[in-house]
């Protein structure tokens, strides 16, 4: 496999603001789900000079060092995966130690995600993250690095779920965040809610910049030999092209509802399952599970994208929500 180089995507009219980022494209990868230190080791540090993504999420920080849960904790399944890693990692300082430096690099933007298991853990996250940044991004961080409050993750028993469900809980938790945090603050919601747009209002009326959504749908999977659950978490969060009907309904709500931009994702796989979240209301797109077979897709879909948009004589600006209008 070979590192294709960003001047095949990088076009003027693909460029996006999302608050104070600006974003070469609008393909981005879903957190979890891209490990771009690694793709620099394999391949070399132009991987952070020229990103395959308008801007990078590295998978989500929690306060304390996590083991996640009891393997197996990923499977293929149809038309999708399911997973149940439960947030594993080396906690914050680990993260503002080891990756941070690096990740600062990037030549572009960065979106870190904070997942914690009270309001007060993710107020902590951010203020540790502010500090680190501060300290080590020099001026105008602000302009370089986002933050995105997962407050969506299905695996982990305490804490996130309840706050991710609860629009009460999610104003406590984003508009205590917002105090500390200056930069772009987005939320990412979990569908596994009645009303999603509800959810998104709360965050927004809070403090959110923008709203990223979704995370994966709970569910399982049975081991056929034994009949009991196949995941040592019993559940897990289903992703991929299984979810995409399901994601793009969530997008055309939340737009319908809130005024901040949206970040979509939920099985994106090419330019034209962009196309579909933009025309629902994404102003950025993410890609996920298909990144697992080709890390380089994001730069793909971006490249796709502007061949799409040309050919149909559209600007990003006029698909962005353009199936929430009637027909000419
Ligand atoms: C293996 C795996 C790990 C993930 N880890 C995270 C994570 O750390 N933080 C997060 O917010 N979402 C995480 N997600 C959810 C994705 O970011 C994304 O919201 C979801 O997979 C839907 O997109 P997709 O269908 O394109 O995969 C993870 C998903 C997968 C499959």
């Amino acid at each position: 496999m070979t590192f294709p180089m960003q001047s095949q995507h990088s076009s003027p009219d693909l460029i996006v603001h999302l608050g104070p980022l600006t974003l070469a494209h609008p393909v981005i990868n879903a957190s979890g789900t891209m490990e771009i230190l690694e793709l620099a080791d394999v391949f070399g540090e132009d991987v952070l000079k020229s990103p395959p993504v308008g801007a990078y999420v590295p998978k989500t920080i929690t306060l304390k060092p996590r083991q996640g849960n009891l393997p197996p904790r990923i499977l293929e399944t149809p038309a999708g995966m399911i997973n149940a890693i439960g947030l594993s990692g080396g906690g914050l300082e680990a993260f503002v130690g080891g990756s941070l430096p690096r990740l600062l690099t990037l030549s572009c933007p960065l979106i870190l995600s904070i997942g914690g298991f009270s309001p007060r853990e993710y107020v902590e996250l951010a203020a540790g993250l502010r500090q680190a940044l501060q300290a080590g991004a020099g001026d105008g961080w602000t302009q370089r690095v986002g933050l995105e409050l997962n407050v969506s993750c299905p695996n982990v028993h305490s804490g996130c779920l309840l706050i991710g469900a609860d629009p009460g809980e999610i104003e406590g938790v984003v508009s205590a965040v917002r105090r500390e945090w200056p930069g772009l603050l987005i939320t990412k919601l979990t569908p596994n809610v009645t009303d999603i747009a509800s959810i998104a209002a709360a965050a927004a009326g809070a403090g959110a910049d923008a709203i990223s959504a979704v995370n994966t749908f709970k569910g399982m999977v049975i081991d056929r030999r034994s009949l009991r659950p196949f995941l040592g978490n019993v559940t897990g969060g289903l992703s991929g092209p299984a979810i995409k009907p399901l994601a793009l309904r969530a997008i055309f709500e939340i737009f319908a509802r809130v005024e901040v931009p949206v970040i979509g994702m939920g099985g994106i796989r090419s330019a034209e399952d962009a196309l579909d979240f933009l025309a629902c209301g994404a102003t950025v797109v993410a890609v996920g599970s298909a990144g697992f077979t080709d890390p380089w897709l994001t730069g793909r879909i971006a490249s796709g994208l502007a061949t799409s948009l040309s050919e149909r004589g559209l600007t990003l600006r006029d698909v962005v929500g353009i199936a929430h209008r009637r027909e000419a």
